[in-house]
Formats: C-alpha cells, sequence, structure tokens
C-alpha cells in the first residue's frame, strides 16, 4: 500500500493547511486568501494536499497552481517542517507535472524570494531553471521557470 496519497483540498481543511503555512512560509497567506484558492470555481486553480494513507485527515504538504492557457504558475508549494526532506515536496511536485503534461501545458512559471535558497535548490533539482541572473534582478523575487509539453 502507498504511504502517502494526494487529494484535493477542501475547506474543512484551512485550519491544518493554515497552521502549516505558518510554520514553514516566512510571508504566509491569510486564510481568507487560502480559502480563496481553495473554493476557486473556474477551474483554473488547483489546490491538492498529501496525507498518510492510513489517515486522509491529516494533512502533511500542499500544492496550489494556476493553469492559463498554455502556461502553469506555481503559486504556493509547502511540507509541514517535522516531514521535510522525506521526498513529499518531489511527489507533490511530480503529481503537478504529470497534471499538467495531461493537459498538454508547455510552460511552469513561479516566482521565488530572492532569500529563499533552500526553495531555488528544491526548484533546480526539479528542473526549473532562473529566468534571469539573481544578480539581474530588481525587487526580491526572481522567476524559475521549465518547459513542458512541447508540440
Ligand atoms: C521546498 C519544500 C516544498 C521541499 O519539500 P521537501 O519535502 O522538503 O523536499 P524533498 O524531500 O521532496 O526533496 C526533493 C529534492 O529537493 C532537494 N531539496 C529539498 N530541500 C532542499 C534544500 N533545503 N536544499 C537543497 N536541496 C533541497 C532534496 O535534496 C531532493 O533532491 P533529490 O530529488 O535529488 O533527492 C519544503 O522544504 C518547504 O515546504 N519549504 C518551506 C516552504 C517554501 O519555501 N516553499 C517554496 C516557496 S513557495
Amino acid at each position: 500500500m502507498a504511504r502517502w496519497i494526494l487529494r484535493k483540498a477542501v475547506p474543512a481543511d484551512i485550519d491544518s493547511i493554515k497552521s502549516i503555512e505558518e510554520r514553514v512560509q516566512s510571508c504566509p497567506w491569510s486564510k481568507e486568501g487560502l480559502l480563496r484558492e481553495i473554493n476557486e470555481k473556474s477551474g483554473k486553480t488547483h489546490f491538492w494536499c498529501i496525507c498518510p494513507s492510513t489517515n486522509t485527515s491529516e494533512i502533511l504538504g500542499y500544492i496550489c497552481f494556476r493553469i492559463l492557457g498554455r502556461e502553469c504558475y506555481l503559486l504556493n508549494i509547502s511540507v509541514d517542517k517535522s516531514c521535510q526532506a522525506k521526498g513529499i515536496g518531489r511527489l507533490l511536485f511530480r503529481f503537478m507535472i504529470k497534471f499538467l503534461d495531461r493537459r498538454k501545458v508547455q510552460r511552469l512559471a513561479l516566482d521565488v524570494h530572492k532569500e529563499n535558497e533552500d526553495a531555488m535548490s528544491f526548484y533546480s533539482r526539479q528542473g526549473l531553471s532562473l529566468a534571469a541572473p539573481v544578480g539581474e534582478v530588481r525587487g526580491n523575487f526572481c522567476v524559475m521557470e521549465m518547459k513542458l509539453f512541447q508540440e
């Protein structure tokens, strides 16, 4: 049996998600912001969480991404402190990539804070590259990107 399962986040998950967000993000999303994305009805935003297969109400991490045409923006990926470095972030990321491949999405992009070197290393391991060298970036965020499905 698989150790973890992925499922869509639902409004009842909000308190667990918000407390992970507070523990791991330097600029945590508000509860209202998280709920807005979970409840988004246009079908563009996707919010999934990962749980132990033995307890699907316990949330270990989550991923939120938005598909606009042939592009996807990764808005948030978070793994609870005690569960980091066990391959959960990679599983969430790989899940998203499969999801995007099925929809023939061609490019993935995200913003990452210049000082979040851990996240940049993680994204590099997943195949993303910086759109411009960190030293040339104005402001606090760097864009990272990755080509996906090509016709
Ligand atoms: C970034 C984050 C999602 C990674 O999740 P994780 O479960 O800890 O990462 P994994 O265990 O799946 O690691 C996957 C790969 O990334 C690498 N990696 C993960 N964290 C890393 C770090 N801090 N430094 C260097 N490499 C790292 C791992 O070595 C691993 O490499 P491999 O595929 O070659 O084995 C998680 O640490 C996190 O929630 N961080 C805080 C929130 C955050 O900054 N999110 C991103 C910005 S929104």
